[in-house]
């Protein structure tokens, strides 16, 4: 029995392949490296101590694709990582995007079906929500409005996931929705680290206090919130990772079904908390100026995390405090070579 993972070389699934190895489960890697690097699946071997196959190949490519379920008929499950997720070059290139994520999806689903595995997790994300104006998002208030191409994926997505389920209910799929995954493998092995000048906050938080950036730009202090800036339901990566190991279990009991889940702490956090926290559990400065609002940023996204709590057992246990030690130990030894 193995579970094949599409972009698990990458943030959220070279750390969700680290957990699934230490549970016992067999796993096949599929990553072409368009956002990751083939050093992390020995990284992953050696905090494991564990062994897995891996095929280098882009999910598009269809006889790939057919090979690698043909040779390895013990596949049950797949979960579904692989995919492009800048938001601001998804608006520059959105035929890559819809390309990638949607064709690319649509490659697997078709190879699953013809091999008779039926069973997926999918990582959507928070973003399919848009705006809609509520302190916690929870799963039944539906998709709201997405604000640019890479967004718009997820949500054509999810909607492709749902209306093949209801045409074939013998499949099993799992919708998991993301909030703000940061953090690091406690090793500080593992971690994310974007080519360039990063887009998220915490990577860029990172940079800065290592001093490859000189100051972090706040987008806006002038939002709705407790000190003006914007918050987020930041979620440890590993929390995040382990989100997947209780999809599957519930999966191989339930057998067949759609369900759909947020993963998040239900915490939310302004981008000044983030820097206080992050400067005073690691005792670095990171300087900052207020900027202007980014442009299709909202004041608070946060989850309600109680569905998955109550239907997988699952729950986010680390705090911001351990995300913002884990996130430094992973950048000093990137960046600074300690
Ligand atoms: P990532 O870029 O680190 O990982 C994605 C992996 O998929 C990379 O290793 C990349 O090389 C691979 N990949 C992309 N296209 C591929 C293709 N056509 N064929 C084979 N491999 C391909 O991103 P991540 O942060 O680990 O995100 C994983 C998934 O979770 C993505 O689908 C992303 O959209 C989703 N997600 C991420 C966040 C986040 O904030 N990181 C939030 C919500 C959802
Ligand atoms: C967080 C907060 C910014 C950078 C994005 C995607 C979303 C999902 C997660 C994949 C906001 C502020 C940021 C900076 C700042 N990804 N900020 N200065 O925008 O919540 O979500 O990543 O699915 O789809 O949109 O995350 O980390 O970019 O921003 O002040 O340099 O930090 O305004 O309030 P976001 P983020």
């Amino acid at each position: 029995m193995s579970i094949l993972v599409t972009g698990g070389a990458g943030f959220i699934g070279s750390h969700t392949v680290v957990e699934l190895l230490d549970k016992g489960y067999d796993v096949i890697v599929v990553d072409n490296f368009v956002n990751s690097k083939p050093e992390t699946l020995d990284i992953i071997k050696d905090i494991t101590g564990k062994d897995f196959k891996f095929y280098e190949a882009d999910i598009l490519d269809k006889e790939k694709m057919d090979e690698i379920f043909t040779e390895n008929k013990d596949i049950t499950s797949v979960i579904h990582f692989a995919g492009l997720k800048a938001v601001g070059e998804s608006v520059e290139m959105p035929l890559e995007y819809y390309q990638n994520n949607i064709a690319g999806t649509l490659v697997l689903l078709n190879t699953m079906r013809k091999h008779n595995i039926k069973s997926i997790v999918f990582s959507s994300s928070a973003t399919v929500y848009g705006d809609q104006g509520v302190p916690k998002y929870t799963e039944d208030l539906g998709r709201g409005k997405t604000t640019n191409p890479y967004g718009t994926t997820k949500a054509m997505i999810e909607k492709i996931l749902e209306d093949l389920y209801f045409s074939d209910n013998q499949w099993n799929i799992c919708i998991l929705r993301y909030f703000n995954p940061i953090g690091a493998h406690k090793s500080g092995l593992l971690g994310e680290d974007p080519q360039g000048i990063p887009n998220n906050l915490m990577p860029y938080i990172m940079k800065v206090a290592a001093g490859e950036l000189d100051h972090l730009n706040v987008f806006g202090n002038d939002y709705d919130t407790k000190d003006g800036t914007g918050m987020r339901d930041y979620i440890h990566v590993v929390d995040l990772a382990l989100g997947h190991i209780n999809a599957i279990e519930k999966m191989e009991k339930t057998k067949k079904g759609l369900s759909v889940y947020n993963l998040g702490t239900g915490n939310p956090y302004s981008v000044l908390d983030l820097v206080n926290t992050f400067e005073k559990v690691n005792g670095v400065k990171v300087p900052y100026v207020i900027t202007d609002r980014r442009p299709g940023d909202i004041a608070v996204c946060c989850a309600d995390p109680s569905k998955a709590n109550k239907e997988m057992g699952w729950r986010a246990e680390r705090e911001l405090e351990e995300m913002c030690r884990d996130s430094w130990n992973f950048a000093e030894k990137r960046y600074k070579g300690m």
